[in-house]
């Protein structure tokens, strides 16, 4: 089945879907995205997917193209028309394409928006063989830009992350500055120390994770205690379990850092809990 997308207003089979070669998201990086999960046909936390969408905006001036309401109705028809059980949709929101390139923003006015929305199919995602055995992460160091609280699509060195880590043989990395993680290439990093969760607290250094926010949620409410504060690899190796979230992959439990196994190198009780009563919640809750 061919995938359909939409792009600026129109439904279109993926081969037939265009955008300009003079777009600021394809020349500067000059966008922002987001990435909510599907559940059983639903959407997962979109509500909180769409707010974080309107600050990533608001904060780069860049003007949205669509109402939340019609964001809400293009999700959905894409699950629709793409048959979507278990997966993802990928949404991209760039300045525009200008008549030339231009370091200053266009008037956007004269230059609308570009809006790009695709699904990723991923049957199983819920019932990941990860999930089950935990994932093996390396530190590096964080060199990305101070505005990481903006959901922007200059992922380069996350990219270059995530090789770094194949090239370890390990699944993903931790991003370390100063000292202290600051969040995973692409989801947010977490130490568990008997039934104690640590976590980084928000601020400009790390994206907001929507998944974060409801977790930290449900463990609260779990009677579980969390901190936000920082915390080192050292902290990290000798805590009893780790995981990291994201929408793509809810609870994640993570066995091994920089080489050293957590606990007895298998997920521990903490972040598969958490990962049960996620995915069970986020399921009544999708829409
Ligand atoms: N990444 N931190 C970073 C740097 C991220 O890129 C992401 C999400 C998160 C977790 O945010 P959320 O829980 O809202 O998904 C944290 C998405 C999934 C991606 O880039 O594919």
């Amino acid at each position: 089945m061919t995938r359909t997308v939409y792009v600026n207003g129109d439904y279109l089979p993926e081969d037939q879907a265009k955008v300009s070669i003079f777009d600021r998201g394809f020349l500067m990086a000059d966008g922002v995205y987001e990435v909510t999960s599907v559940l059983g046909g639903k959407l997962v936390d979109f509500d909180g997917h769409a707010v974080r969408l309107e600050r990533s905006l608001s904060e780069l001036d860049m003007a949205a193209p669509v109402t939340k309401a019609e964001l809400l109705e293009i999700h959905r028809e894409l699950v629709r028309l793409n048959g979507i059980d278990e997966g993802m949709i990928y949404l991209q929101i760039t300045r525009g394409a200008p008549a030339d390139r231009d370091f200053a923003f266009p008037d956007p006015a004269e230059v609308p928006s570009t809006i790009v929305l695709f699904t990723q199919n991923k049957p199983g995602l819920a019932d990941s063989p990860a999930a089950r055995t935990g994932i093996k992460v390396i530190s590096i160091e964080d060199i990305r830009w101070g505005r990481r609280d903006i959901k922007t699509v200059q992922l380069l060195y996350p990219s270059m992350g995530k090789m770094m880590a194949k090239k370890a043989g390990v699944d993903d990395a931790w991003l370390v500055e100063d000292g202290f993680v600051t969040e995973g290439t692409s989801n947010n990093a977490y130490i568990v120390k008997g039934n104690k969760i640590i976590t980084r607290a928000l601020s400009t250094d790390i994206l907001h994770g929507i998944t974060r926010a409801a977790v930290l949620r449900f463990a609260r409410e779990a009677q579980m205690e969390v901190e936000e504060r920082n915390f080192t690899i050292e902290e990290a190796k000798e805590a009893d379990e780790a995981f990291i979230t994201s929408a793509s992959t809810f609870v994640m439990p993570v066995v091994e850092i920089d080489g050293a196994q957590l606990g007895d190198g298998t997920p521990g009780r903490v972040a598969p809990r958490l990962r049960e009563i996620y995915l069970e919640e986020s399921r009544k809750a999708a829409v």
